[in-house]
């Protein structure tokens, strides 16, 4: 105990990123090390962005545009909607963040799933709010009774991350609606859409297409994954404009960057580049998959641009091993710490996985 912060805040731990190329590299004494820990793309962003960006570069003395116009309004024709419907982040983290500090008061509580994405434990913890982690089927699948079973009279708030991470698991489209239509309409739902772009099964659908369904509904989208800004920090919310006016009162002025806000409004302009990276994703997910499942490991079914293997062996164990064979994964927390979760790259990336795995399956 401590008289310097309150316990909430005492609680919370710092998050711990994917290690970068380049501290590995330095630690190791080796080149050409290859990051697979982050699910970005390994493609980069589109052309298109990166002059857009240079020609930006000199504007640096200025401050962004403060309400986002330009990209607010091509995002608002992008899914035909209000821009007063639309709330932009420094990435879908600083939403995360906001959403509890904005909907969720003193006794009220707020449920996810576990495993999960790591921020919503995070954001919720920092908001000093009771939370509730929902376990997955098998650590693996969602469970929506699960998930309505663990609301309270005081629940306010419910992350559902669609595909969710780290699992890879999707909720078809008859669950998510019959979870937004049976949570209590106090409660504010968060779908989480990060890696919308990703799923091809006939059955996932983007919450966006359920609006209708429950008024206290906002759907989180990134620029960080299939689009390749992940270093810009761009995200948004959508949502009725009652919701996300609160949103807006909330965010930090400024909150999001001009070389963002251009790159994300560029970036949704080529739909081609994000259409090439997803067709070559659903490719060397297939393959990837099959391929680790005849070195004889367990690996999750995905949608996303990411696979979680079970290696069956302390994490730590097979984490130091792969980067000792120049190969960056993600290690996982318990309960699936025998588990790491690998993002998806080119095919050479992905065959150098491969070659690291199987090396370190023989040792
Ligand atoms: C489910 C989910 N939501 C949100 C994010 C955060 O994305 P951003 O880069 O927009 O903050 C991630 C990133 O890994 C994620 O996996």
């Amino acid at each position: 105990m401590t008289d310097l912060v309150p316990p909430h805040v005492e609680r919370m731990i710092p998050y711990r990123p994917g290690k970068p190329v380049e501290e590995l590299e330095r630690e190791l004494g080796i080149q050409n090390a290859i990051k697979l820990a982050s699910n970005e793309n390994p493609l980069g962003p589109s052309p298109k962005v990166v002059a857009a960006l240079r020609a930006l570069s000199a504007e640096t003395c200025r401050y962004p545009d403060g309400a986002a116009y330009e990209l607010r309004e091509a995002l608002a024709a992008h899914h035909a909607i209000e821009m007063d419907e639309v709330c932009l982040g420094n990435g879908s983290n600083e939403l995360i963040d906001l959403l509890p500090r904005t909907f969720v008061g003193a006794g009220e509580h707020i449920i996810f799933g576990k495993p999960s994405f790591v921020c919503y434990w995070l954001a919720a913890t920092a908001s000093g709010a009771e939370f509730t982690q929902v376990p997955l089927r098998d650590h693996i699948h969602w469970d929506v009774d699960a998930l309505l079973s663990a609301v309270r009279p005081e629940t306010k708030l419910l992350f559902l991350a669609n595909p969710n991470n780290p699992t890879g698991a999707y909720v078809g489209r008859d669950e998510l609606s019959r979870l937004l239509r049976e949570l209590p309409p106090r409660v504010v739902a968060i779908v989480d859409e990060a890696y919308v772009d990703f799923p091809e099964v006939d059955d996932y659908v983007s919450a966006l297409e359920l609006r209708d369904l429950r008024e206290r509904l906002i759907v989180l989208r990134t620029f960080s994954k299939a689009h390749g800004l992940a270093a810009l920090r761009v995200g948004y919310a959508v949502g009725p404009a009652s919701l996300i006016g609160y949103l807006h009162r909330m965010r930090a002025p400024f909150n999001v960057n001009s070389f963002g806000q251009v790159a994300a409004r560029v970036a949704l302009g080529d739909p081609e580049h994000v259409a090439r990276y997803v067709a070559m994703n659903q490719v060397e997910r297939r393959r990837v998959a099959h391929a680790l499942g005849e070195l004889g490991l367990t690996v999750a079914p995905s949608q996303t641009n990411f696979l979680l293997v079970d290696f069956d062996r302390p994490g730590s164990e097979v984490y130091d091993a792969l980067l000792h064979e120049a190969v960056i994964v993600r290690p996982m927390p318990p309960p699936i710490d025998s588990w790491q979760r690998i993002t998806l790259g080119t095919p050479e990336e992905n065959d150098r996985l491969l070659t690291a795995v199987a090396s370190i399956s023989r040792s």
